[in-house]
């Protein structure tokens, strides 16, 4: 068996969000597994040394620029993840207390920013003839309602946004799948489950009673799966959501 095999590489992906808990080890493992990983985030400034570039995903004109910026300093764009969390200082409101600003400026920074990042790297790689995967991450809450009982006790909020947010991202990934899979362009989703982030005991003891798996995810656990989509070895996989989750789904 020849051990030495890297599924990406001579692979140029972006992660956007790739300076925050999820997008360093989508980096990470990019790199472990032969790919060029650079990281497009707002909190980073640009240094093309390190692989980093700062950007806004929330602006169409940034993204175009920044595609642009890179394409002219690694080449074409292999891969692209979706993974950036832009939110306003209020998301975790109650639903009965959620504003209209607050609902439509949070649909905006989140999905529609996913969106508007897809049609700009599509246009690149179509250009550019390039047969690129895009993973978009979503979310169990994407898929399945929250468990309320599990936060009981804490302070946690609870945006009821991200719901719809993360279910609209999972099947637009399939509209663009079907769109574009004739250009051998693949687009699909990855849902995480709940993170370990330091959250409040009570609610870690009850996700862990809950979930299948018995413990909560960490970011070496949705890392691989982002990577395999990305890699030449899901070359047949397109419009598919895949649920990293320890099973909470599955019940
Ligand atoms: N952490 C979890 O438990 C979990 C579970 C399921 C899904 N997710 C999803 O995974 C993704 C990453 O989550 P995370 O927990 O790593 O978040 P995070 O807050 O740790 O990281 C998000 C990153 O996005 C960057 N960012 C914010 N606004 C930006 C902008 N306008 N332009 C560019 N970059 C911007 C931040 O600087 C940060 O580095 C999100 O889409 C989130 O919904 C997370």
């Amino acid at each position: 068996m020849n051990t030495s095999f890297k599924p990406l590489s001579n692979k140029t992906i972006v992660v956007t969000g790739g300076n925050g808990l999820l997008g360093k080890a989508f980096i990470e493992d990019i790199k472990n597994k032969g790919g060029i990983g650079i990281s497009l985030d707002i909190s980073h400034p640009t240094n093309f040394e390190l692989n980093q570039i700062h950007a806004d995903v929330t602006t169409e004109n940034s993204i175009s620029k920044v595609i642009n910026e890179i394409s002219q300093q690694y080449g074409n764009i292999d891969g692209w993840v979706n993974n950036a969390y832009p939110r306003t200082k209020d998301w975790g409101t109650d639903f009965l207390n959620l504003t209209e600003e607050s609902l439509k400026t949070n649909v905006d920074l989140q999905m529609n920013s996913y969106i508007l990042c897809c049609k700009e790297i599509i246009k690149h790689m179509l250009d550019n003839k390039v047969k690129g995967s895009i993973v978009n991450i979503a979310s169990i809450y994407g898929i399945v309602g929250n468990d309320f009982t599990i936060y009981e006790g804490t302070d946690m909020k609870i945006p009821a946004p991200y719901s719809a947010i993360k279910g609209g991202v999972i099947n637009f990934s399939r509209f663009l799948a079907s769109r574009f899979g004739a250009d051998e362009i693949r687009i699909n989703a990855v849902s995480p489950g709940g993170i370990f982030d330091n959250q409040p005991p009570s609610f870690v003891k009850e996700y862990e009673r809950k979930v299948p798996m018995k413990r909560m995810g960490n970011p070496n656990d949705i890392a691989p799966a982002v990577s395999f989509l990305l890699s030449d070895q899901a070359g047949y996989i397109t419009g598919q959501n895949l649920a990293v989750d320890g099973g909470w789904t599955s019940i």
